[in-house]
């Protein structure tokens, strides 16, 4: 199976009304976790990680070890850079062999992101990746440093972001934020629907954390073939790793290893069991 492009597997998704999750790692534990819930359920994966998260896991140090992982699977996996912000760090995540790249102009005045966007896919087109990005505003921030409030997509602005850039997959904001919910959240799903029937590319849900399993489903139904969760995975690492703590006088390093493991499998193993069709 192996390493393949992030387009391959949203484009399959799309004719086969699936989702497919992006799992945000930080290790080597993690993607070795979500690696095996993938192969046990025989189903794609996007391992991603963030520019933001670099600073934890640099580039150098964590692409070969997602890259290797991604090209020794028995299922499809793409490995994706998720929120790039910065340009060089995009073509870093490029050169090591992403198979594709986020770029993050959400931030930006449209104009600006349409501009930068075709900027970013100029460039991935050099190494056939497969490009994402961002209209509206998602709330939160992916590493939660900012309380950025949801800016709802509108389907005019979609609609001429894609005529402009025809990016491979755009990521909307439906009422989704990153982190923790503070409040249950409510997602636009006329909205949705709008701009999937506007534009024909695979739509991207980020702040998959705390969205309930018929909510998932439903946006499947209506367009999103991407899933981003991060938060619901580490959060369940230290949970899980927590417990084990608690429940021990003394652990050893290689249990907790294997713990970190095992919490991450079974975030994702619960996810992609969710993602498998919107039924
Ligand atoms: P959560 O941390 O809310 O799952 O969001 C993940 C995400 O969208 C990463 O881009």
């Amino acid at each position: 199976m192996s390493l393949v492009k992030m387009r391959e597997l949203l484009e399959k998704a799309d004719k086969g009304d699936y989702g497919v999750g992006a799992f945000s790692i930080a290790n080597m534990e993690m993607i070795i976790g979500a690696v095996r819930a993938a192969e046990e359920l025989n189903y794609p994966l996007i391992l991603q990680i963030a520019e933001v998260r670099l600073k934890h896991s640099p580039l150098d140090l964590i692409s070969p070890v997602m890259i290797e992982a991604a090209k020794t699977a028995k299922v499809p996996v793409a490995v994706h850079l998720d929120h790039g912000v910065n340009i060089e760090t995009i073509k870093q995540a490029l050169e090591v062999g992403f198979t594709s790249v986020m770029f993050d102009g959400s931030h930006l005045p449209l104009d600006e992101n349409i501009k930068k966007t075709k900027e970013v896919i100029e460039l991935a087109k050099k190494y056939g990746a497969t490009v994402e990005a961002e209209i509206g505003r998602v709330g939160g921030s992916e590493d939660g440093s900012e309380d950025i409030a949801v800016l709802a997509t509108s389907v005019e602005d979609a609609e001429r972001f894609y005529k402009e850039t025809k990016v491979d997959a755009l990521a909307l904001a439906i009422g989704n934020a990153h982190g923790v919910y503070k409040e249950e959240p409510i997602l636009q799903f006329q909205r949705l629907k709008e701009i999937d029937d506007a534009i024909e590319i695979p739509l991207v849900l980020h702040g998959g954390s705390g969205i309930k399993p018929e909510e998932f489903k439903k946006c499947i139904k209506y367009g999103i073939k991407k899933i981003n969760v991060a938060t619901a995975t580490f959060n369940n690492v230290v949970k899980r790793v927590d417990e084990l703590m608690k429940n021990s006088d003394s652990v050893d390093y290689f249990t907790y290893h294997n713990k970190v493991i095992e919490a991450t499998y079974e975030n994702v193993k619960n996810h992609m069991n969710i993602f498998k069709s919107y039924e």
